[in-house]
């Protein structure tokens, strides 16, 4: 299995087009075909060719780059076989004649002895494989409409949220993006919201293989997971690289909603001690998997199946608990993280901390740093400030004083962005009066786009 980039794609075409002159390079009759049939994409059109003399090539060719017809598959400059000339092709909807080059290049073509008797039309014979995915589907797909809009690839699947009115038009669209993007293998339909405990997507194969099982490369590390059935998001990348740059050799990370391990993983190879645990059976899988297949030091990682609040009770409270007993080590200056990405409902976990420790002969022996990076979506006009007090209203206790960073991530959707809010935890709350550990964090479904 061959490895492949994330990559993101963005393609909102308005079909405005008009059928005049500057319609010349597209496809013709193919409106309204919504099963893929290839001869039907063949076109002859008529070409602006310059020829020059193969020694002047290089002068000439910055004088006409910005004419140059450009197709897939297609060189704009072509030897001709058997004589020493270079034929540049050049774009039919910018130059019907010699005198649609400006005055100023056909001076300076002047100048290197190219003039118009080096002008001639030449036809020549597009086909399927000579058209962009964008000049397609504007043939293709309905007028004077969005067409496909925001598809991301993640491995060999590219996703796309079809609206309705393309409905129908999912086999050539699947088909077309197969076949004209090189890493893709497998196009999917996904419904545009995470509405599900685990946050993966609902996904409709449309074309290509029945293969959800990608490998994408993030922050030096490999990731292989079941596409459709673990949450994965490549806008996350730069976020979890900022986290990243937080840790020091030697810090201690706790990943409360770890996934597949964007986090967790790479922390393992900055030395820090990770401990990483996900509800979702098929991520704590592929969270091992990529344990292993990145090489770690085993000694740094240990991985959960466990709901977040059981982890927080058990796992870190134990930590947290042995370390005030100095059954835990920490070097000198080293930190603890806690990152909590589950954001429509992170903060409610917050609630786990208060009070999480009741033996108040430790409360002497805490001297750690804990910092909690916790995420949330939050809307409105000052969305730094809801999100300040969705987690001061959470974990229950003004820690105004302990807030080290709120940070917008990013847009979700048109209203609603993804909040990180950094504080440090400290004994004011692990060691308060316990009051809400033993209610569990309510789960409401909410949206994340
Ligand atoms: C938004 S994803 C974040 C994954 C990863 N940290 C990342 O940045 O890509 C949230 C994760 O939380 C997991 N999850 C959902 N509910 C959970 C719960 N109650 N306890 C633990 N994990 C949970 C999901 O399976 C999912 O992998
Ligand atoms: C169009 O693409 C095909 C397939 O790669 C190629 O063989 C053909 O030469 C191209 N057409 C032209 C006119 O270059
Ligand atoms: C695919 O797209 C159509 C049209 O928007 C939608 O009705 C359908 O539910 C989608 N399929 C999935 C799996 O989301
Ligand atoms: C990731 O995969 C690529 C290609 O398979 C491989 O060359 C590279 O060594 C891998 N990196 C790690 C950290 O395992």
């Amino acid at each position: 299995m061959g490895m492949t980039l994330v990559r993101s794609l963005f393609l909102i075409i308005h079909q405005k087009m008009s059928t005049s002159s500057s319609a010349i390079l597209t496809p013709v009759g193919v409106r309204g075909m919504n099963v893929l049939d290839r001869a039907k994409f063949l076109r002859n059109i008529k070409i602006p060719v310059l020829k020059v003399a193969d020694e002047k090539l290089s002068k000439i060719t910055p004088i006409c780059k910005q004419y140059f017809l450009k197709l897939e598959n297609f060189k704009p400059v072509q030897s001709v076989s058997g004589e020493k000339l270079k034929c540049i092709h050049m774009n039919p909807e910018k130059i019907g004649a010699w005198t649609d080059l400006s005055e100023i290049d056909r001076k300076s073509l002047k100048e290197h002895s190219v003039n118009e008797d080096n002008f001639i039309m030449k036809d020549i014979e597009l086909s399927y494989e000579n058209w962009s995915y964008g000049t397609i589907f504007k043939a293709v797909l309905p007028e004077n409409e969005d067409i496909v809009s925001g598809f991301t690839q993640v491995g060999h699947i590219i996703h796309l949220n079809l609206k309705d009115h393309l409905l129908q038009y999912r086999p050539l669209i699947g088909q077309v993006l197969v076949n004209k993007i090189k890493s893709c293998r497998t196009v999917v339909n996904k419904s545009s919201t995470i509405d599900n405990t685990y946050r993966n997507f609902n996904m409709e194969v449309i074309a290509g293989e029945e293969n959800f099982l990608v490998t994408v490369k993030e922050n030096l590390c490999n990731f292989t997971f079941d596409f459709s059935k673990v949450y994965w998001n490549s806008r996350l990348g730069q976020e979890h690289e900022r986290i990243l740059n937080f840790l020091k050799p030697g810090d201690v990370l706790f990943d409360v909603f770890c996934g597949v391990g964007p986090f967790a993983i790479p922390a393992v190879k900055k030395k820090c001690k990770v401990y990483a645990n996900d509800l979702n059976p098929d991520s704590f899988k592929w969270l091992n998997h990529n344990a292993k297949t990145n090489k770690l030091n085993m000694a740094l990682f240990k991985s959960y199946n466990l709901d977040g609040k059981d982890f927080i009770l058990t796992v870190f409270k134990e930590y947290i608990t042995n370390y005030c007993l100095g059954k835990e080590k920490l070097e000198k200056g080293a930190k603890i993280h806690v990152t909590m990405n589950l954001p429509a409902i992170a903060v409610e976990f917050l609630k786990c901390y208060k009070g999480l420790i009741e033996d108040e002969e430790l409360l002497e022996k805490f001297d750690c740093e804990i910092i909690v990076y916790v995420y949330c979506f939050a809307a409105g006009t000052d969305v730094l400030a809801v999100a300040k007090s969705m987690v001061i209203d959470n974990i229950g206790c003004d820690i105004s004083d302990n807030i080290i960073d709120i940070f917008d991530v990013r847009n979700v959707s048109p209203k609603k962005e993804m909040i990180r809010v950094g504080f440090k935890l400290g004994k004011e709350v692990i060691f308060s009066a316990k009051d809400c550990v033993s209610e569990p964090p309510k789960k409401k479904l909410c949206v994340d786009n």
